[in-house]
């Protein structure tokens, strides 16, 4: 017999997480470099007998670290179980509208999946062909916007002038700002949050700060913002950050200058890795990001990545995406990695 009432939904397909000894996984955008030597001696040090209280209600010491390095009050902070949790809040608790809520039709995947859970209405708008998008396109009625800035899988960034001109024309809805890659190369919209109240900006632990399987993320926003998403995260599930993952977020922020390094080193290797794919005749997209989305030259891309993968080497291919089936996304690994890449992407296209 059928069974009633079940959800029917189409999930966000995340990259593929293999288990292969001695893989070059370019797939996901995780960091090349590891986490801070400070997070690792938290792990250390963590007191497991703890673990029989829970996590605490309100993550006040890393909200407060959170906010010494930023400039900002520690109640304008959320933190979620990766940015993914902190997004999925964000969405329930700012898009409740009958108008459409706009995004470009190359994003984060996850933004329409998240729409369609909560039935919020959408609108996904083309991209420029140089994959820019145009303000004038989000200068109409609306439910309210998100932008990834650098976007992915694109990985171009957009001025802070063209993200202030879309807040302008949209005071009385929330403007999301998806800051998954900023310290890579783009520019934070943090000096707007003064100025606009309707500006709420998301961060993860996951890329520059090499934690994606921690799962920590944050939401930063005016005092008014921040009380609504966590009313909503308390409706949930307010234990929805774990003490082990506080401990270390916590202990890298505080030790931040680790990280400046390890992003320095990675875009150095991206610009070089960019520079020898163009001289091969690809074309590369600019990049803000640690990962590039290039179209290659004399092969596809679905033959490249098949050569790609025989080599143990994993990148991001998307065969049902019109507008870039022609490309890979490759995140950036260390430098010797991507020496090796580039090797086997001489062999396979050459
Ligand atoms: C643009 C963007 N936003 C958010 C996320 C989610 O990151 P996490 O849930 O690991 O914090 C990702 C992950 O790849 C991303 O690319």
């Amino acid at each position: 017999m059928e069974i009633k009432g079940l959800r029917k939904i189409t999930p966000y397909v995340a990259g593929a997480q293999p288990q292969v000894a001695n893989m070059i996984k370019l797939n996901t955008n995780e960091n090349a470099y590891g986490p801070n030597p400070a997070v690792v001696a938290a792990l250390a040090a963590f007191d497991a007998t703890n673990l029989r209280r829970y996590s605490s209600l309100d993550q006040a010491e890393l909200r407060q670290a959170l906010a010494e390095q930023h400039g900002l009050e520690a109640d304008q902070f959320v933190i979620g179980n990766g940015s993914d949790d902190v997004l999925s809040m964000a969405f329930l608790s700012f898009f409740q509208t009958e108008q459409p809520i706009l995004f470009p039709d190359l994003t984060y995947g996850f933004y329409k999946v998240w729409a369609n859970l909560y039935q919020v209405p959408f609108k996904e708008i083309p991209l420029a062909e140089d994959f820019s998008w145009r303000v004038a396109d989000y200068q109409r009625e609306c439910g309210g916007v998100i932008l990834t800035n650098p976007n992915a899988p694109t990985g171009c960034f957009q001025s802070l002038g063209d993200i202030e001109e879309v807040l302008k024309a949209n005071p009385q809805v929330v403007v999301i700002v998806d800051e998954a890659y900023v310290n890579f190369g783009g520019q934070t919209a943090i000096p707007l949050l003064d100025k606009y109240p309707n500006l709420f900006i998301t961060r993860t632990f996951s890329k520059d700060a090499s934690l994606a399987g921690l799962r920590v993320g944050y939401g930063i926003g005016s005092k008014e913002l921040i009380g609504v998403i966590q009313a909503v995260r308390n409706a949930i599930n307010p234990y929805n950050v774990d003490a082990i993952s506080e401990a270390l977020a916590l202990a890298a922020v505080k030790d931040w200058a680790y990280y400046e390094e390890t992003c320095r080193k990675i875009m150095a290797t991206r610009d070089w890795f960019a520079e020898e794919l163009t001289r091969l005749g690809f074309d590369v997209l600019p990049s803000a990001t640690n990962f590039l989305l290039v179209r290659p030259s004399r092969v596809s891309a679905g033959e490249l990545f098949k050569h790609l993968e025989e080599e143990q080497i994993y990148v991001r291919y998307f065969p049902n995406q019109e507008r870039i089936k022609d490309r890979l996304r490759i995140s950036i690994g260390t430098q010797e990695e991507m020496e090796q890449v580039l090797a086997r992407i001489k062999e396979g296209c050459l």
